[in-house]
């Protein structure tokens, strides 16, 4: 495609309007459209935004077609098999990978903001034992916009990256604290001495009776679980962030919101979905018959960790969780028949002229909560997983945003509802 302009008629005034090329370093050319609605009068109708790029962005970089992944240029396959999320979260927010002292001065930095306030602690004990983490996490954390909102100015450059450390820290106790309320346990306090991965083990599962060690294969499967999820460019949660944030909101209530949208089935928790499929199937024998279902426009049942907005080609994070789900397993001994009813159904869906024909390939969420279960977590934890590991994008997203604010987010409509017409008193209704 070439770079000229589109040139588009208004058949009906003859009216013609040049839409300029935007080209990116990489990606699909895209055409401007902001002086449409000025010139011609019309607005654009994108339900789902399927075809809108709200923004322009350095960070996150996804061929779908292609099944390619990088954050800041670097292949999501080198990442995972070489850097830790630490570093990623670095190269996410700054853009380059660290030198040594800097690598240093960053791990320093969130790993010395890992305490919450101790009236965090009370909030959350003021949550029913059984009440979903993912509903607390949303609301803690805009909690947080309580106690640093005079603190906080979303225009000043060194408030944005203090509150961006404090949130990648706090994340991690905040989800423990959570969980442990739901389990009756005494909150654990984050151990400095441990790194990312290690500390929040320890502080999901030690308990005051018993030394707890930590498995150096979890806390390496965890870290490389935390890498595949840290970014995916403009998903709906990272668009709510940044929505949020064109308002000039608090950055804790910006990512709360990022909070709820990850929530959802069709999104973020689609990881605890797929293990509830999963079980819900029970044998390989059962298989046909939940395709069938998938299959059945009238039946509301999907594929949950199958299908994605931008990959029409195998998930990239999706076949390095698959590889990594056999080592770990086979490391931690442990031996899931869910993983074998997970492949059986991959291979069925991928030769089914269904799924073949719209393209539906095994997302990020497919194989990654049979990892969390064999660590331990349980499946209601897997979407806090999902929020810890994508706070790092969220925030880098929504720092590149407010380095260059935009307008106010704010699409427009379509209004189908009743035209004007007159009140009519209740009297003679
Ligand atoms: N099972 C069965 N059919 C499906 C599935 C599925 N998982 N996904 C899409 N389809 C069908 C859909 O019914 C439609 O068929 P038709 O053309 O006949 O109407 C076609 O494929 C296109 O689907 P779509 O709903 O228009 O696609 P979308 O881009 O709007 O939705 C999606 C993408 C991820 C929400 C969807 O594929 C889905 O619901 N998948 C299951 C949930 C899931 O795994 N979500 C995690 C996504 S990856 C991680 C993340 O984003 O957090």
């Amino acid at each position: 495609m070439s770079d000229k302009p589109v040139i588009i008629t208004d058949q009906a005034t003859d009216q013609s309007l040049e839409l300029p090329v935007i080209r990116g370093t990489e990606g699909d050319p895209t055409l401007d459209i902001n002086k449409l609605y000025k010139n011609l009068g019309y607005f654009t109708y994108d339900p789902g935004f399927a075809a809108t790029a709200s923004c322009t962005s350095d960070i996150t970089f996804i061929d779908g077609g292609k099944g390619i992944l990088r954050y800041r240029g670097y292949p999501i396959e080198q990442l995972a098999e070489k850097s830790t999320f630490v570093e990623v979260a670095y190269l996410l927010l700054y853009g380059e990978l660290p030198a040594n002292d800097e690598y240093e001065a960053f791990r320093h930095d969130i790993t010395y903001h890992t305490m919450v306030h101790e009236k965090l602690n009370t909030f959350i004990s003021g949550f029913h034992y059984d009440a979903h983490p993912m509903a607390m996490m949303a609301g803690v954390v805009g909690s947080l916009a309580a106690f640093y909102h005079d603190r906080m100015d979303p225009k000043d450059p060194e408030h944005r990256a203090l509150a961006a450390k404090r949130l990648i820290a706090k994340m991690p106790t905040i989800a423990a604290a959570c969980y442990r309320h739901h389990m009756g346990w005494p909150v654990a306090y984050p151990k400095n001495k441990l790194n990312y991965c290690e500390r929040f083990l320890d502080m999901m599962f030690s308990v005051p009776a018993e030394p707890y060690e930590i498995n150096p294969v979890a806390a390496k499967a965890l870290d490389l679980l935390f890498i595949l999820h840290a970014d995916h460019e403009q998903n709906a949660s990272t668009s709510t962030v940044r929505l949020v944030g064109s308002t000039g909101a608090n950055p804790y209530a910006c990512i709360a919101a990022g909070i709820a949208a990850l929530w959802g089935p069709a999104h973020g928790g689609a990881n605890e979905a797929v293990l509830n499929m999963l079980n819900q199937i029970g044998d390989v024998s059962n298989v046909p018959k939940y395709m069938a279902k998938a299959k059945d426009r009238d039946d509301p049942f999907r594929l949950m960790g199958f299908g994605h907005r931008v990959y029409k080609n195998y998930d990239p994070r999706a076949s390095i969780i698959r590889e990594a789900c056999h080592e770990v397993l086979d490391d931690l001994g442990v031996d899931d028949p869910l993983l074998e009813l997970a492949m059986e159904l991959e291979k069925i869906a991928l030769e089914d002229e269904y799924f073949v024909r719209r393209k539906l390939y095994p997302n990020v969420d497919f194989y990654s909560g049979i990892i969390y279960k064999a660590l331990g977590f349980p499946t209601s934890m897997f979407t806090v997983m999902f929020a810890i590991a994508r706070t790092v994008g969220w925030v880098s997203q929504w720092l590149e945003q407010s380095e260059n604010p935009t307008r106010i987010g704010r699409p427009r409509q379509v209004y189908n509802g009743p035209t004007v017409r007159d009140y009519v008193e209740i009297s003679s209704r």
